[in-house]
């Protein structure tokens, strides 16, 4: 197992710089809820990513579409509750930045006051560049995310990986470089070939975060779900499974339901008494209130 530096102090954003100057991996994670913070701090992630991936991972939506700042908001509070040393960055769903930069820097506001998030994420170049501008201006740290970006996956053709092509390539690149100079502190490159991740990585000053990038990028994320086996889709190429958890939970319940059934549980480990003498009493006077139903009344 590997040791991060500094397991004790609060990971900040110079922090994450002078890691990419020294060649170090960041390591990101998204996480949901107050146990799963509490996990990925301990186990030395530098960063927590509270994710629109919420929406298919943990509250059954169909994609990342639907969700809203005010289901947000509720896990990126458990979040940032249960992290005490890792980066907090809260996903800015779709449209609750799209519309203008006014309505952006309210909804990552939210984030950052009513949530305790220490930076927010954006999908997309473009028209997301005023945007980072604007939050930066507010004083909210922005992390960028270009490639596969879920919320416009319809525009991009579907979940497919982007910049295969020289002219893509090239986009996908300046868009990145655009990003930082917009005043991004990082920025995610989804689905995207290994060698143009790592040219992306070479030229930006800030760390690229990388999921399905290959090697190169100076930082990997996964999805929990994915990571940990909690969904049973089909993972996608770039995932790696590190545990079974799912299989593990559901033999667990079916386990707890046996018992339940057989009467094997609760057993005596799992159950309170009384003493023999307050029992005796206790019966004592349940019988004779059956014999006389009305005496108390
Ligand atoms: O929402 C999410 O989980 C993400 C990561 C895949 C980067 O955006």
């Amino acid at each position: 197992m590997t040791s991060h530096p500094n397991p004790s102090t609060k990971v900040s954003l110079t922090d994450l710089q002078e890691r990419k100057s020294r060649g170090e991996k960041l390591v990101m994670v998204t996480a949901y809820d107050y146990p799963g913070a509490r996990l990925a701090d301990a186990a030395g992630v530098d960063i927590i990513l509270v994710g629109d991936s919420a929406a298919d991972n943990v509250l059954g939506y169909d994609t990342t579409v639907p969700v809203t700042v005010d289901e947000l908001l509720v896990l990126v509070r458990a979040v940032a509750r249960g992290t005490e040393r890792a980066l907090v960055v809260a996903d800015m769903p779709f449209g609750s930045f799209q519309i203008s930069d006014e309505a952006a820097v309210a909804n990552a506001v939210r984030f950052v006051k009513e949530a305790g998030a220490d930076a927010v994420k954006i999908e997309g170049a473009g028209p997301s560049l005023a945007r980072v501008q604007a939050l930066v201006g507010a004083g909210i740290p922005v992390m960028g995310h270009v490639g596969l970006t879920p919320q416009s996956a319809t525009m991009l053709g579907g979940f497919k990986a982007q910049g295969r092509t020289a002219a893509k390539a090239r986009r996908l690149h300046a868009d990145a470089r655009a990003l930082e100079a917009a005043g991004c502190f990082s920025v995610v490159l989804e689905a995207v070939p290994a060698e143009v991740a790592r040219r992306v990585s070479d030229t930006l000053h800030v760390p690229t975060i990388g999921i399905g990038a290959g090697p190169d990028c100076d930082g990997q994320v996964l999805v929990w779900h994915d990571l940990l086996g909690l969904n049973d889709r089909k993972p996608a190429r770039f995932v790696k499974r590190y545990a079974d958890i799912g299989t593990d939970i559901q033999r667990a319940l079916e386990a707890y339901a046996d018992d339940v059934r057989t009467g094997a549980f609760p057993s005596e480990e799992h159950t309170y008494t009384i003493p023999a003498e307050e029992l005796a009493l206790f019966e004592a006077a349940t019988e004779e209130r059956e014999r006389a139903p009305d005496a108390d009344r």
